[in-house]
């Protein structure tokens, strides 16, 4: 099984290459977030610009796995053209800009100037805290508190701990648990968004942009959760953070459906047909793979930290199956097929997505190189 299992993932990181080479030399310096009819370039509306740091943090992926110094320079390029955004205080979601393509750069290199562009990022995020409420608001407005915030808090936790500033470290714990205590449920599931009124701080309730409901369960948000909460205990060693990212987990595995992919949210009526009803996310599938192996590996209990691993791995067997790999439909553009990006306002649904994209070439990355340890 395992050399099998090795091989396919080899295989699909092949196939990732290429992909990702085909897009750059297609529409150089180009950053898409979604596929329409599988295809990256259109005129189809953002949303929000959130995902540029996936494109160079796959190239990194690369260069890191293969050594090839052609995607080094490609890598060392594509996280440049990234660089300003450090001030950018439009968005949430710095953590993901910066932790995919200046983090790993700054860790081959040691260059003072790299580490710089991070602490930075993560000072211009803690810009968005909201005293009153305990937590950084999300783009939508100082108001809002999202699940996803937990994916790029650890940017925070990553210039605190490198100057040293108590005060950033403040504000990065106090998101984590206002995060835990409004949007994660005791079992596990979590809300995509929380409101709170501006002026009292006083919590309004759970609601939602891109899952089915406020007291649903968003696939996708849940993945950010698990691997979230399980980042920054790595950061803190904090096992308050461990057990969110356990808890989150523990959800996860009741869950899944037989073929170990998610559909878009878990409260989603499978009796229904897609896209509200039985639509899959391998975008969610993928990031909760890349996560699930970091917890396997943070977990105290053996038995735990076995079912992590194996749904990690039986997730990505499902995802390299050409069912979901972008090789099985001629001229398709994206790697990893049947994500979705936003039901509502009918984006990306049902597409390639550049953070499913992302987070498979990482959970692969990390998989291939347990399985070589191992062989
Ligand atoms: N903005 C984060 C997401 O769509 O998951």
């Amino acid at each position: 099984m395992s050399s099998a299992r090795l091989s396919n993932y080899r295989a699909a990181l092949k196939f990732a290459e290429q992909q990702v080479s085909r897009l750059i030399e297609k529409h150089p310096n180009y950053f898409p977030i979604y596929t329409t009819d599988g295809q990256w370039h259109h005129d189809g509306e953002l949303w929000t610009d959130w995902t540029g740091g996936f494109l160079g943090g796959m190239m990194w992926q690369f260069h890191l796995r293969s050594g090839d110094s052609l995607w080094r320079e490609r890598a060392e390029h594509y996280s440049r053209l990234l660089e300003h955004r450090q001030h950018d205080r439009n968005v949430h979601d710095l953590g993901f800009i910066f932790l995919s393509t200046y983090l790993p750069w700054y860790e081959l290199t040691g260059d003072a100037p790299l580490q710089a562009v991070l602490v930075q990022a993560g000072r211009t995020l803690a810009m968005r805290f909201q005293p009153q409420g305990g937590y950084l608001c999300s783009f939508v407005g100082q108001q809002s508190l999202f699940i996803d915030i937990m994916m790029n808090v650890p940017i925070i936790f990553y210039a605190a701990i490198e100057t040293e500033d108590a005060d950033l470290m403040k504000t990065a714990e106090t998101h984590c648990r206002t995060t835990r205590d409004r949007l994660v449920r005791p079992d596990g599931s979590t809300a995509h968004e929380g409101e709170f009124d501006v002026e009292s701080g006083e919590f309004l309730g759970q609601t939602t942009h891109q899952g089915l409901s406020g007291d649903s369960a968003w696939a996708r948000g849940l993945a950010w959760s698990l691997y979230g909460f399980s980042k920054v205990f790595a950061l803190t060693k904090s096992p308050e953070f461990l057990e969110v990212s356990e808890r989150n987990a523990g959800y996860w595995l009741a869950h899944l459906p037989e073929d170990k992919v998610p559909y878009w949210d878990f409260c989603a009526d499978l009796n229904q047909p897609p896209p509200w009803g039985a639509q899959k996310d391998s975008s969610a599938g993928a990031i909760a793979a890349s996560g699930l192996l970091d917890l396997a590996n943070q977990a105290q209990d053996a038995t735990r930290a076995a079912a992590y691993r194996q749904t990690a791995l039986a997730m990505l067997d499902a995802l390299v199956a050409p069912e979901y790999l972008g090789s099985s439909v001629p001229n398709y553009e994206g790697i990893l097929r049947h994500g979705v990006y936003h039901t509502k306002k009918n984006l990306g649904v049902d597409e390639s997505v550049m953070w499913g994209e992302y987070f498979f070439v990482e959970a692969l990355t990390k998989a291939v190189r347990q399985l070589e340890s191992q062989s």
